[in-house]
């Protein structure tokens, strides 16, 4: 078990122990204020140089990330890479080995393989690598926030702060994650980090979304959706990916609807208080009923405003090397 990610990288929730996810909670507490901040900076990362590198489609994380690093002053780098010499053919390894010639400090990178962060931090183990989605693996940033979402809504309920035990709140938490899980790494990544604060979790999907290795995830399956419904405290949803060839899992898209939507009658039934996710972006009328995306019970813009904070304390820590938060 990793129990903090301070100076080092961030490639997957796996393996991340309770402590190391709560430290990076409580920092990512310290930078919420310095948004909410008029002049929304601090020199907390002033001369470090962060690459920002998406080999596949990104807008939120992309746009957290540098954002992120410009609010704790850092140079960005973010390399085009539709007009990059990616397009001539350049390797991977070179492409790395070219940005990294600049003097950079880290990495953010998005890939369509799983296992590319990890390849490039073999490359340049002295710079901080951090996983901004790679294939079907991880998106650690992802679950990051998923789990801070949820437990500052909680900690809101409870009137706390999330700082004031708000962690303790997920513990035997019922979330609920649903839809295109064998594509998925939120799924993967949501998994380990409800998993590691103590919460219970369950998926659903038609058997042909389910990833083989199922009976090794620390997850349930529902036997059906209706009823998981009716336990859950929260429901993830996940985009239906036809970029990775979901469509060819399911009979039709209304099929899955029917199946698996969160349409506006399951909604309904749903405990009072459940809280929704999704990751974004949505396939509105597909996974989840456009109405109740924007229900007063949907966290999807909190997840969104979230991403800030969260990736502010993943690069402070994983670059500066040190527990405190903002100056
Ligand atoms: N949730 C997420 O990764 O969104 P983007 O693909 O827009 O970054």
């Amino acid at each position: 078990m990793t129990s903090s990610i301070r100076g080092t990288n961030l490639l997957s929730l796996d393996g991340l122990s309770r402590d190391a996810i709560v430290e990076i909670l409580e920092v990512a507490d310290s930078f919420v204020e310095v948004n909410r901040r008029t002049i929304k900076k601090v020199p907390a990362l002033k001369g470090r140089v962060v690459a920002s590198i998406f080999f596949e489609e990104s807008t939120r994380t992309r746009l957290s990330f540098e954002t992120a690093a410009k609010r704790l002053s850092a140079d960005v780098l973010s390399l085009a890479v539709a007009s990059s010499s990616v397009k001539k053919g350049e390797s991977l390894r070179d492409t790395i080995s070219t940005i990294d010639a600049l003097g950079i400090d880290a990495v953010v990178m998005r890939h369509g393989s799983s296992g590319a962060a990890l390849q490039v931090s073999r490359y340049v183990p002295h710079v901080s690598v951090i996983n901004a989605g790679d294939g079907q693996h991880q998106h650690p940033t992802q679950g990051l926030l998923d789990v801070y979402t949820i437990r500052e809504v909680l900690a809101e309920r409870h009137g706390t702060t999330g700082r004031e035990g708000g962690a303790d709140l997920l513990r035997d938490l019922h979330v609920l994650i649903v839809g295109d899980i064998r594509h998925s790494r939120v799924a993967r990544s949501d998994v380990a980090a409800f998993g590691a604060m103590g919460a219970h979790v369950r998926l659903a999907a038609p058997g042909s979304l389910l990833p083989d290795d199922v009976a090794s995830w620390p997850a349930d399956v529902a036997n059906d959706f209706d009823e998981a419904l009716e336990w859950a405290d929260v429901v993830g949803l996940l985009r239906l990916q036809k970029e990775r060839g979901s469509g060819a899992y399911v009979p039709s898209l209304r099929e899955f609807t029917r199946t698996h939507g969160l349409t506006a009658e399951r909604a309904r039934r749903l405990r009072p208080g459940a809280l929704i996710m999704h990751p974004g972006p949505m396939n509105r009328g597909v996974e989840i009923d456009s109405r109740v995306a924007d229900q007063a019970n949907s966290v999807v813009e909190r997840q969104v405003a979230n991403g800030v904070p969260i990736r502010m304390a993943v690069l402070y820590l994983c670059v500066a090397g040190l527990a405190s938060g903002a100056e």
